[in-house]
């Protein structure tokens, strides 16, 4: 499974990307706003730290602008993904773009039918939104059961399954044991991924006993091998 950020916080962006472990960024107009800075600008930060797949959502909800908003973002680098919604109008410029090999993101995903008709435009990622069908009541990561379903019965679909509005580590997991093949997640989730106050408890052990040998790794030295 592939771990994207979800934000437009570049100092967590750099932080993140330094572990290793992150394989693509994706933002959107309230993340820009939080974020205070130029849009164009921050994005082409952001491509420059991560080499994966950085989505750059349209502002437009028509045809013709978000078509000329999505060709404009995808010349800030070669790894832009462009974010359009789940409507109509979204498709068409998904599918226009596809055409001419731009990767999109078609977000704003919340049901079945919508991902079904996201994978026909040729988008490169779906977002289905788990946290924001949790809140009114439904079951977001029951919606990832029947994408994925859904997906693995054609192959022709190539369309990537990008798990968003993710609020814990258990959306993350079951949507892998699923196999969703992306999760984006706020920073704070990928943090809590690594926790487990067995693993705190067990290193604080471990520290003790060795500090009880008075031992020295790097004071060592090495066997020699002929
Ligand atoms: O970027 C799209 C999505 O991840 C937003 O999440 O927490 O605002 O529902 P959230």
């Amino acid at each position: 499974m592939k771990f994207f950020v979800d934000t437009a916080d570049l100092a967590e962006i750099r932080d993140l990307a330094a572990t290793g472990l992150l394989d693509g960024v994706t933002t959107n107009p309230s993340l820009i706003a939080k974020a205070g800075r130029n849009f164009i600008d921050l994005v082409a930060e952001i491509c420059e730290v991560v080499s994966g797949p950085v989505s750059a959502e349209v502002a437009a909800t028509d045809y013709e602008t978000m078509l000329a908003e999505g060709k404009h973002l995808s010349k800030i680098a070669p790894n832009v993904a462009v974010k359009v919604p789940l409507t109509p109008a979204g498709l068409k410029v998904c599918r226009a773009l596809a055409n001419e090999g731009t990767m999109v993101n078609v977000t704003l995903c919340f049901s079945a039918a919508q991902a079904i008709l996201a994978a026909k435009a040729g988008a490169a990622f779906v977002s289905p939104f788990v946290g924001r069908l949790d809140d009114i009541g439904q079951n977001g990561l029951g919606l990832i059961q029947e994408i994925v379903e859904i997906y693995n019965a054609y192959p022709a679909f190539t369309t990537e399954v990008l798990v968003a509005s993710v609020r814990n580590p258990i959306h993350v997991v079951e949507s892998a044991r699923m196999g969703a093949h992306v999760a984006t997640m706020p920073p704070n989730v990928i943090r809590q991924l690594a926790h487990h106050p067995l693993t705190d408890k067990g290193l604080s052990q471990f520290v003790a006993d060795w500090a009880k040998t008075g031992q020295s790794i790097l004071d060592q030295k090495l066997p020699v091998r002929d």
